[in-house]
């Protein structure tokens, strides 16, 4: 496999963005959403193989707490341990930001991603209802943080 890097996502890389959110989502995020979060300074990073978009993801820092607020590789190179790379960047990040808490939402329906985070040491710590739109009606989020270590 080809060496994979990460990168700041920059707004030229919305198309590609925008079309792996597309690909992987049933109810992906707007191109608009996606614009504004990079407009905004969250920490937008892009997963890269030879200079092509292959995942990405979205953080946001505040204060003492980090929020995932997306993250995906795309369908062709899931399952190769991507995912946990781009986790364990993500969390450098907030280490270096100095935060105490690592938090994310999940869709009751998604297996893997709950998966990925139980083991990489993030614990559930409730349930937000109705959270997440889905094709049809909505569903609910559990919310899981990770204590990061001083
Ligand atoms: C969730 C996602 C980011 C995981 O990335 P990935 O590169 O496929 O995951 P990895 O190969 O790094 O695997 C990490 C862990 O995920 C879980 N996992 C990965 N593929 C799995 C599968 N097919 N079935 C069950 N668990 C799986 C396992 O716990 C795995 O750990 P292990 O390899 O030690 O068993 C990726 O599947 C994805 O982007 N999905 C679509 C978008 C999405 O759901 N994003 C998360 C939103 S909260």
């Amino acid at each position: 496999m080809a060496k994979v890097y990460f990168d700041k996502m920059q707004l030229n890389d919305l198309d590609d963005v925008n079309q792996i959110e597309s690909d992987n989502y049933p109810v992906p995020w707007s191109r608009g959403v996606i614009k504004s979060c990079i407009k905004a300074g969250y920490h937008c990073i892009v997963v890269k193989q030879q200079q092509q978009i292959i995942g990405y993801a979205f953080l946001m820092t505040a204060y003492d707490e980090s929020h995932l607020l997306n993250m995906c590789i795309d369908n062709g190179y899931q399952g190769m341990g991507l995912g946990r790379k781009l986790l364990k960047y993500l969390e450098n990040i907030c280490i270096y930001n100095h935060s105490k808490v690592f938090l994310l939402e999940v869709r009751e329906s998604n297996p893997v991603a709950q998966s990925l985070y139980k083991s990489f040491g993030f614990s559930q710590i409730g349930v937000r209802k109705n959270y997440y739109r889905c094709v049809q009606g909505r569903e609910n989020a559990i919310v899981m943080t990770k204590n990061i270590a001083p």
